[in-house]
Parts: structure tokens; C-alpha cells; sequence
């Protein structure tokens, strides 16, 4: 809200703004939000156990018939590439490990959160958005296949939930989506660096906040927080670097965020930590590129 009318309209029907938000509340702020259904924040907590039986988390993921579907049709997309068709979680789990449904979970869990949010901001639609996070999740697990760095399915989920930030910040910040984006098109600027003249936090911190908040993994959350400096990340700087080239390059992939101009460059640092070389990064555009179309198939789990 503009400074003027924040003295005349009265602060309690002041709509509150990210300006207003510094990075010390977000949990306070992320504590507001809605949490996870109980079956997730169960399946989570259990999945922290190294111990946990198979049995077990197939029997907490049965209690949701709809949810059992779509972790099927997750697993048995082109993100998993599995020659014959899974039909049991009991199976999923045995057959490709428990961290790929694990990753299945999270997409579906947060997929789930945001299906019905509608955008009240003309440069920022919905389905493009969705359609930027499955390809830099196609790039993530493409790049980390090439470059033999980190899980396959931990790159796809981090890919897949990096920017996610940017939807609570729809959902709540409208106003604030609409300032950034048109000083974007006014100034020619990323979005991250509209964030840093306009607000006291970012996407990325959000994001951190509210899966931390929802008990994700370690490593997926600290590669969504550093996914714009991943020489910040501490413990999972590789899977940061991946999710920070994937993104890079996904812009060349006809797949940019909406609301902003594309980065012009990628952290030099991160391409050295992951080995990347032109080849190589040729070599995971072509396979994503190739296997996107089918990958947007899971946005059928957002109807
Ligand atoms: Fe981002
Ligand atoms: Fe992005």
C-alpha cells in the first residue's frame, strides 16, 4: 500500500504487505498459513524414521484413497520412467525405494495445497508457472543423470517445488506480485532482484519457512532456499547448484518463469561444484526437452 493512504485507512483493515514482513517473522507468518492435511504431516514425520517399515507408510497413505491415486499416477509418469505400470504404494516403495515415493508425496502434498489459486495478477498465470517448475524439475533430474551428482528424484522434487514461494506470495501479497512484476517490465529486472529493492525477504525464504514449517527433508528444503545462491547452502550445496542451473536453463527451454526477465547469467561457482561442462548441459536440455511434454502430463493431478 502506498505510504500515503497506510496513515489515512486504519491498520486494521491495512491489507499487510511483504514490505512490512521482515525474514525473522516468516515462521510466525508461515504458522498462519494452513497446514499440511494430517495424512502428510503423518507420512512426514514417519519417513524421518530410518527405521519405518515399508507396511507402515503404505498403511498411511491408504487412509487417503484420493491421495494413494495421485502418488500412483506421479510415480507412474514419464518423471519416473518405469517400463511396466505400478499399482500399490506397497510396490512403488519396493520397486523404485523409498525416497522416490517419498519425492512423490511432497510433489503431490504441495500440489494439492495451491490447486485452486487463482491469480489476481495479469503477468503472473498460473498454468505457465506450473508449466516453468515441471521443467526445471525435468532439468534437475536430467543434469543430476548426466553429471552422476545427487538423487535423481530428490533434483525432480526440488525442481519441481523450488519456486513455490512465488505462490504464497499470490496468495497473499497480491498487490505486492503486481508492484514486482511491473517493476520488472519497467526496470527489465529478475524477479529476485525486484524482491531485493522492494522487500525485506524473498521467494526463496518463504518457502524455506513454510516447509520447514510442513517437516520436508533437509536437503529439498535447503535447495529451494538457496536455489538463487547456492554457495549459501551449507550441508546440500550440490542439489542447490543443480536446481540453480536447471532454472538457469530453463529458460531456453521455452519454459521462463512468468512475471519477470530471465537471469542473464548462473552462479559460475555452482557449474564448478556440479562438474558441469557445455556438453553435458547440452546433453540434459536435449533429454529434458524430450521428455517435457510428457512430464506436463502431471499437471492433471492440479484438476
Ligand atoms: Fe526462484
Ligand atoms: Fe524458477
Amino acid at each position: 500500500m502506498d505510504p500515503f493512504w497506510r496513515l489515512i485507512v486504519p491498520a486494521t483493515t491495512q491489507q499487510k504487505s511483504l514490505m512490512d514482513i521482515h525474514p525473522r517473522e516468516l515462521k510466525s507468518f508461515v504458522g498462519d498459513l494452513p497446514t499440511l492435511p494430517i495424512v502428510f504431516q503423518e507420512l512426514f514425520t514417519r519417513m524421518q524414521d530410518p527405521n519405518a517399515q515399508v507396511s507402515e507408510l503404505a498403511e498411511i497413505i491408504a487412509k487417503d484413497p484420493a491421495l494413494t491415486t495421485k502418488i500412483l499416477k506421479l510415480v507412474n509418469s514419464a518423471f519416473y520412467g518405469q517400463a511396466s505400470q505400478i499399482t500399490t504404494i506397497s510396490r512403488a516403495v519396493i520397486i523404485m525405494g523409498f525416497q522416490a515415493v517419498r519425492s512423490a508425496a511432497l510433489g503431490v502434498s504441495v500440489m494439492e495445497q495451491f490447486k485452486n489459486l487463482e491469480s489476481a495478477s495479469e503477468e503472473f498465470d498460473i498454468p505457465s508457472f506450473w508449466r516453468h517448475s515441471i521443467g526445471v524439475s525435468c532439468l534437475a533430474k536430467q543434469l543430476s543423470i548426466v553429471l552422476s551428482v545427487n538423487e535423481p528424484e530428490d533434483a525432480f522434487v526440488a525442481g519441481l517445488l523450488h519456486d513455490v514461494g512465488k505462490l504464497i506470495m499470490l496468495q497473499h501479497f497480491a498487490e505486492d506480485v503486481d508492484d514486482l512484476t511491473r517493476a520488472a517490465a519497467e526496470q527489465q529486472l529478475t524477479w529476485r532482484a525486484c524482491e531485493e529493492v522492494l522487500f525485506p525477504t524473498n521467494h526463496a525464504s518463504i518457502a524455506r519457512a513454510l516447509f520447514r514449517a510442513w517437516s520436508f527433508p533437509a536437503n529439498v528444503v535447503e535447495a529451494v532456499s538457496c536455489h538463487h545462491n547456492p554457495e549459501a547452502a551449507s550441508r546440500h550445496a550440490t542439489l542447490a547448484s543443480l536446481v540453480h542451473v536447471a532454472d538457469f536453463l530453463s529458460y531456453h527451454m521455452e519454459c521462463p518463469c512468468p512475471g519477470a526477465v530471465p537471469p542473464r547469467t548462473h552462479a559460475k561457482d555452482a557449474a564448478k561444484l556440479i562438474d558441469l561442462t557445455p556438453d553435458l548441459a547440452r546433453e540434459a536440455l536435449e533429454r529434458a526437452t524430450d521428455e517435457l511434454d510428457e512430464a506436463l502430463e502431471i499437471l492433471k493431478l492440479l484438476d
